[in-house]
């Protein structure tokens, strides 16, 4: 059938935004780095790369449970319009997509992602496989740009890999309330959460001895480097992943091995990196169901099931909206 792109997020306002967020997060202690500028080209391969770890358990387990339950995720929503934010994780969109084709209720797919070439390509695979089904992409921020979402139908907005858990509690909470404020009784979240385990596989997860999360992370600087201007050393930091056990998640850091000056002329700042000082590159929170129920209560959100892997690793939560 048909296939619309619309672009709702530009080049030069990305730019800027990322100027802003360095400067916001650099130039204050501790220091920070917002993740989402982890994923350029480089960064999106090296992380399908971190995907294949066998450390890395949340994209198998997750993988797991679409494989096992996403007939049952199809039938439960009701859904005829299937919303996913930040998608690119193409053959898990497919198992949900096809699931959702096969009790003939879906009109209509809309990936939301910030990458217009991932977009494009996956939007033309996904209209040659359901030719009855509309493909309304939109080329966007899914932090920014909820408003822009399709409406009409009932809907399901699926928002998977645990990247809710990259977002900071308050990020988060704000997120839940726009997305729900968003959505019509009857829609409804698909939503991918890691669960909290032991620090052990947690911090094997994200310290693969291969280093390939190692470069995953200093990524960041590299990115600074190439859109900003700036001098950072990318060897002169060490990759500090570690298990936050009273916050519940892990904190995935880059430290400075020598005193050094960095300067970042495209947000206009220069920053002086003590020795041992650390910038956070990344959290990735991990939840507890009885926590994670009331967040999405708080929202709006009430959960109707939840699904989980084998092991207890991982779990998809569905919550719809409550009537108003
Ligand atoms: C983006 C949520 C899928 O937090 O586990 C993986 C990103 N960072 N290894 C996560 C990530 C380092 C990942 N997600």
């Amino acid at each position: 059938m048909s296939v619309r792109i619309s672009v709702v997020h530009d080049a030069e306002r990305a730019a800027s935004t990322l100027a802003d967020d360095v400067r916001r997060g650099l130039g204050a202690v501790p220091r920070s780095l917002p993740p989402k500028w982890l994923y350029d080209d480089r960064g999106s391969a090296l992380f399908e790369q971190i995907t294949r770890l066998a450390e890395y358990y949340p994209f198998a387990r997750e993988h797991e449970i679409l494989r096992d339950h996403a007939a049952e995720i199809a039938a439960v929503s009701g859904a005829s319009t299937l919303i996913e934010l930040g998608s690119g994780t193409s053959e898990k969109t497919r198992m949900l997509l096809d699931a959702f084709d096969a009790t003939g209720q879906l009109e209509r797919f809309s990936p939301v992602d910030v990458s217009e070439s991932t977009l494009r390509e996956a939007a033309a695979a996904i209209a040659g496989r359901h030719p009855g089904v509309a493909v309304e992409a939109i080329v966007g921020d899914f932090t920014l740009h909820l408003a822009h979402l399709p409406r009409g139908g009932r809907r399901m907005v699926a928002f998977l890999g645990g990247t809710i858990g990259n977002l900071y509690v308050e990020e988060r909470s704000a997120f839940l309330g726009a997305l729900a404020d968003q959505l019509e009784p009857g829609d409804s979240l698909l939503l991918g959460t890691d669960l909290v385990k032991s620090a052990d596989r947690l911090i094997a997860a994200y310290n693969d001895p291969g280093g390939v999360t190692a470069d995953f992370v200093r990524n960041s600087l590299r990115v600074l480097n190439r859109e900003l201007d700036a001098d950072f050393d990318l060897d002169s930091f060490a990759y500090v992943p570690f298990w936050d056990a009273t916050l519940e998640r892990m904190d995935l850091r880059l430290r400075a091995e020598v005193p050094q000056r960095v300067a970042i002329p495209g947000a206009g700042l220069a920053i002086d990196l003590a020795m041992g000082e650390e910038i956070r590159v990344e959290i990735s929170t991990k939840f507890r169901p009885e926590l994670l129920d009331r967040e999405l209560a708080h929202a709006g959100l009430t959960v109707a099931s939840r699904w989980t892997d084998e092991a207890g690793d991982f779990a998809l939560t569905l919550a719809t909206k409550a009537e108003a």
